[in-house]
């Protein structure tokens, strides 16, 4: 059905200005000052949007959806979480493949793909983990950006599951650089976190908040420097996801001014928590178990002031749904078994308005870069996804700054048994989301259909 959207103030990453939106169809069709009800076809759904933001859709650059890690599976599927997403403004979401060593990779994409297809209401595409890198593998990487996944995602952490040894990480850089693909990276010294865990343990601190003590900022800032490294042999472009440390944005940034084709991810958690809440009494603290860990408040002022000057590139969740009973509870013994990962992907945006935008700490235009824009630049979704013009598809967030709430669990659509932020202060909300033209949340609430989300194809473009 065509759809109008009116009055609406468009915001983008560049522009704010007070305009109509006509989609005919999927993509955005017309942006005119008035445009007149006339001229549009019988049947035309309208939206009004004065007083309201309008923004581009927001692309979330790093979510688990079907994740086996830690001896369980993610607690979202592609209905659930797109629920989630949808609820909370964002219309893109990527995901990680991250198969076991022992895995085909091209048998890896095609489970990931087909856990998306039918069930998934936003859009989506991946990146490929590369958690093991022999000549025997080399073409079914070729074959995996031939489909469509342009980005690899490295992990330097998780000894003797997901982390790659340097011979290998060299390698797939290497194969990167020659396609012209982007490597995301999870940054912390594997070995040292393992020496870190194994001699706390052995004293006795087995509560969540040694988790964070076992990965200090030092071991984050390695991690960075010697992606960076590699990536300054090798020329490869590469982008450190969920960096949340002063001492990880140094280091990245010290690389980029050597050089380096390097882009810094933070992810929303680390903004707004601190290592505090790992060390709530009676386990409590393992709802805030991820990596890497909460760090000291210190930290997020530098985070936002990275937002806010665009060092930083994109603000994402990390998504990793573990519920708290029957999943975090696997580590009541020791820290080193509690499933990682604090979910988000529905709090994001209004935790970057409430606590970003309302609190002054960063503008309306660096939440939709860090949101948007920046995610679907890097990831060869532009200028398809991350803005508002004509020909873009229309994928469109009405966004009411006057509504007051709560985030709770009750309203959230995560099959998490918790939320993060429960009780916290939220200011605004999507009021009406649309994926391709079509209405699919309204008020946070799913109205649209399921398995209309499509894979998104995309070129190499590093
Ligand atoms: O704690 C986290 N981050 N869990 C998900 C896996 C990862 O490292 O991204
Ligand atoms: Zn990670
Ligand atoms: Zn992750």
């Amino acid at each position: 059905m065509p759809l109008l959207i009116t009055g609406g103030r468009l915001i983008t990453a560049t522009d704010d200005y007070v305009a109509d939106i006509y989609c005919a169809g999927e993509t955005i069709s017309r942006i005119e000052p008035a445009i007149d009800r006339a001229s549009l076809p019988p049947g035309t759904d309208v939206v009004d949007a004065a007083g309201k933001y309008v923004f581009p859709g927001f692309i979330d650059p790093h979510v688990h959806i079907y994740l086996p890690f830690m001896g369980t599976l993610a607690a979202d599927d592609y209905a659930s979480a797109s629920r989630a997403a949808l609820a909370g403004g964002t219309t893109t979401l990527i995901e990680m493949i991250c198969p076991g060593p022992a895995d085909e990779p091209w048998e890896a994409f095609e489970l990931w793909r087909s856990k998306a297809q039918g069930l998934a209401a936003v859009d989506y595409t991946f990146h490929m983990s590369v958690v093991r890198f022999e000549e025997r593998v080399r073409d079914q990487f070729r074959k995996i950006v031939g489909a469509g996944v342009a980005s690899f995602k490295v992990f330097l952490a998780y000894k003797g599951a997901l982390n790659l040894s340097d011979e290998h990480l060299f390698a797939a850089m290497k194969l990167a650089r020659e396609l012209g693909v982007i490597v995301t990276a999870h940054c912390e010294n594997a070995d040292a976190i393992d020496a870190l865990q194994k001699s706390l343990l052995a004293a006795g601190h087995t509560g969540p908040e040694w988790h964070g003590p076992s990965r200090p900022p030092a071991v984050e800032a390695d991690g960075v420097h010697h992606l960076c490294t590699f990536a300054e042999l090798l020329g490869t472009h590469v982008y450190t996801v969920h960096t949340s440390c002063d001492p990880a944005v140094r280091a990245a940034l010290a690389a980029r001014y050597r050089g380096v084709n390097v882009w810094i991810e933070s992810v929303i958690p680390h903004f707004v928590l601190d290592e505090t809440y790992a060390a709530q009494p009676e386990f409590a603290g393992a709802k805030y178990v991820m990596s890497p860990p909460l760090r000291a408040k210190a930290n997020q002022e530098v985070l936002w002031h990275g937002v806010k000057s665009r060092a930083i590139s994109t603000v994402a969740t990390d998504h990793a749904p573990f519920s708290f009973r029957g999943q975090k509870e696997m580590g009541r013994a020791a820290f080193t078994q509690i499933p990682n990962g604090i979910p988000s992907v529905q709090e994001r945006i209004d935790l970057l308005h409430t606590y970003g935008v309302c609190a002054e700490r960063i503008d309306l235009h660096a939440l939709v870069d860090a949101g948007s824009t920046q995610a679907a630049r890097l990831f060869g979704l532009y200028p398809r996804k991350g803005t508002i013009r004509i020909g873009s598809d229309a994928d469109l967030v009405v966004y009411d700054p006057a509504f007051r709430g709560t985030f709770t669990k009750a309203a959230s659509h995560s099959k998490v048994d918790y939320n993060a932020y429960e009780g916290w202060q939220r200011i605004g909300r999507p009021s009406v989301v649309t994926v391709r033209g079509a209405i699919q949340a309204r008020d946070g609430q799913f109205v649209g259909t399921e398995g209309r989300g499509q894979f998104l194809a995309r070129e190499p473009t590093h």
